[in-house]
């Protein structure tokens, strides 16, 4: 045997973001590195007296195999809830996932030869560049401003790779307060993205975990819902999931998109986990048809805008002003800029010796140039210990500022 492993997982990367939160998982570090939920925000009590009815009344489905579609109450219930956002399909254009991060595997399993080619903001989710590099696909990296995705580059892009004869086959957004930069793609360019995808034969994948944590702003409709799938019809795979508004212990996600590409997903779904968890499934059907999704989505809006906001007044009061950053409208994170010249790789290190702890932005890139950014999670910290990280980061950033380069 030459080579004892597969040249598919040669390529993988041991995640760098995995070896960071390990060095800042101590107790005694104060961490806007992880990208956690706050556990304030998981309906505990709600779930315990509906697992304590599921488990008597309906045993036998819910400890039982189901099937890889995904259990049809929920189905049902995620499609009800779908149509509020002007998204109405039927039950054959939707698979239960094992939550976002299946969806986004099983697609790239479904679409993507060796050497395909897959546009993306130049920074993007960790795990979609997992996906990538798994399906040895080839990244193409767009810039992106506050209003998403640079929508003119990537026309340029997809011009230059069809001449070349090798299309760009998907389009990967994060819509909504984007992990990491938090930037949401402008309702124009959503509108051009589908208008493009028909032009150019393309996918989109649209994930959207943060779409319901919307602190400020108004609410832009989702992608899919200009692109109107039918049947077999459309370009858009919706990617959602529970991870971020009931809990990611639960894996429940679920992709929307044509037809024909949800029975590939199933097939994918068969050889990967023959179905997601059904008594979690089963859990999260009960929970939205009796009605408790939108108090409870309200209840962490509200303490998640109250810790964005704690986040950014001490921001503006302790970082030096040579630093700037986003102000999102929602989600769980903020980016920062440091003028060039600083490397934040080198910037945690000092900020761990203060026991404060962040994620470099070069973590998160297509390309490893980035070295002046990183991202902030405000999600799980109290508010005081968002104050005094925030005062000792702010004292880290201007220490380095000040030495001679
Ligand atoms: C943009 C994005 N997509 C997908 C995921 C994965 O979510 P899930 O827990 O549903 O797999 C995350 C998690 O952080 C994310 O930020």
């Amino acid at each position: 045997m030459d080579d004892p492993i597969s040249r598919r997982s040669s390529s993988m990367r041991s995640s760098e973001i995995r070896e960071i939160l390990k060095l800042t998982q101590k107790p005694e570090i104060i961490s806007f590195a992880g990208g956690l939920p706050n556990p304030k925000a998981f309906p505990h009590a709600e779930l315990r007296k509906i697992s304590d009815k599921l488990l008597s009344e309906k045993y036998e489905t819910v400890l039982q195999y189901g099937i890889t579609e995904g259990y049809n109450e929920l189905r049902e219930a995620i499609l009800d809830r779908m149509k509020r956002y002007k998204v109405d399909v039927t039950l054959d254009n939707i698979i239960i996932t094992t939550a976002a991060q299946q969806g986004l595997a099983a697609l790239g399993l479904v679409i993507l030869n060796p050497g395909d080619k897959i546009a993306v903001s130049y920074t993007t989710f960790l795990g979609m560049l997992t996906v990538f590099s798994l399906m040895e696909s080839v990244a193409v990296p767009l810039s992106m401003d506050e209003n998403g995705l640079n929508i003119d580059e990537l026309e340029n892009r997809l011009e230059e790779n069809k001449k070349k004869g090798t299309p760009i086959k998907i389009v990967y957004v994060v819509p909504n307060f984007q992990n990491p930069t938090g930037v949401t793609l402008s309702e124009q360019r959503r509108r051009r993205l589908v208008e493009l995808a028909r032009e150019y034969n393309f996918f989109i994948i649209e994930d959207d975990p943060y779409g319901e944590l919307r602190y400020s702003g108004d609410p832009i409709d989702m992608i899919i819902s200009f692109d109107k799938p039918k049947g077999n019809e459309g370009n858009t795979i919706y990617v959602g999931t529970f991870s971020k508004t009931i809990g990611p212990g639960l894996r429940v996600g679920w992709a929307v998109g044509p037809e024909n590409m949800i029975q590939k997903m199933v097939i994918a779904k068969q050889a990967l986990d023959l179905c997601t968890d059904v008594f979690s499934q089963a859990l999260i059907a009960e929970y939205l048809k009796r009605g408790l999704m939108d108090d409870h989505n309200e209840r962490i809006r509200n303490l998640y805008r109250h810790k964005r906001d704690v986040m950014l007044e001490n921001m503006d009061k302790y970082f030096p002003t040579e630093a700037t950053w986003i102000r999102p409208d929602g989600g769980l994170y903020l980016w920062v800029t440091l003028p060039q010249g600083i490397d934040t790789k080198e910037l945690l290190r000092k900020a761990v010796e203060k026991k404060v702890a962040f994620i470099p932005g070069h973590v998160f890139a297509t390309d490893i140039k980035i070295q002046n950014t990183f991202r902030l999670n405000f999600s799980c910290e109290s508010d005081e210990n968002i104050v005094e990280g925030i005062k000792r980061l702010g004292e880290v950033i201007a220490a380095e500022l000040k030495k001679p380069k």
